[in-house]
């Protein structure tokens, strides 16, 4: 991996960053998933989770705690072993995965999920990565799954693009919230539709 991707993570450390900012909204979107989800069990899958700041933040407490299960892939050995420490922390049921998360043969046996988190990923990849990972989301998630996903609007804004893809791929928007200086925008989806996980590129996408 070219990038530091511990540095990068202390920026959480600072509670008026940016990063602890879409955390707050990250983690917003994922606590009304839990709030509203039906009852019995949730299966998760976070790709490229870092230390699961997300998850960690929404389940801690949550009365759907217990119901929570699922996958959270990481490349970076230290991260992931903090994602492990931190899920294990608040008692949530969540596999911490050492992998490459753009490779869906690593988690295609916890296919189809209720939830699935593309956060800090689409800033970091090509457009025809990000596009090709919207498609596959039918075939990653369950019908009327959620997708929280994030990007930065920074000129040239990706944005508007990435909600039609998800729009084509036959999700429905359920909010976006984005800052004014474009630091970073948060979409939520529903799956409207659903597709074989054998349909799945071996590759989704790669990091610049
Ligand atoms: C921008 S950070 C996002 C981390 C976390 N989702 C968050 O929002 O705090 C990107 C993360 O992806 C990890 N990463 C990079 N390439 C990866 C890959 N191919 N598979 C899994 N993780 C990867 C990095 O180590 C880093 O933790």
């Amino acid at each position: 991996m070219s990038k530091d991707w511990i540095d990068w993570h202390r920026a959480y450390d600072d509670p008026d960053s940016s990063l602890s900012e879409r955390r707050q909204v990250v983690s917003g979107m994922v606590r009304r998933f839990l709030d509203e989800a039906p009852p019995g069990p949730l299966r998760c899958l976070s790709l490229c989770a870092g230390e699961a700041p997300d998850l960690v933040d929404a389940a801690a407490g949550h009365a759907r705690l217990a119901d929570v299960n699922g996958v959270a892939v990481e490349l970076h050995p230290d991260l992931a072993a903090a994602a492990r420490s931190n899920l294990g922390a608040v008692g949530l049921a969540i596999e911490v995965r050492q992998a490459d998360a753009s490779h869906p043969a690593e988690y295609v046996d916890v296919l189809p999920v209720d939830l699935l988190l593309l956060v800090g990923i689409f800033g970091n990849i090509s457009d025809e990565d990000v596009r090709r990972t919207v498609t596959a989301v039918p075939a990653l998630c369950k019908l009327g799954g959620t997708v929280i996903w994030t990007r930065h609007r920074k000129p040239p804004d990706l944005t508007p693009q990435i909600r039609v893809w998800f729009d084509d791929a036959g999700t429905v928007s359920t909010g976006f919230v984005s800052r004014d200086d474009g630091l970073f925008g948060v979409g939520g989806e529903r799956t409207t539709v659903t597709a074989d996980a054998n349909t799945l590129p071996a590759t989704l996408f790669r990091f610049r």
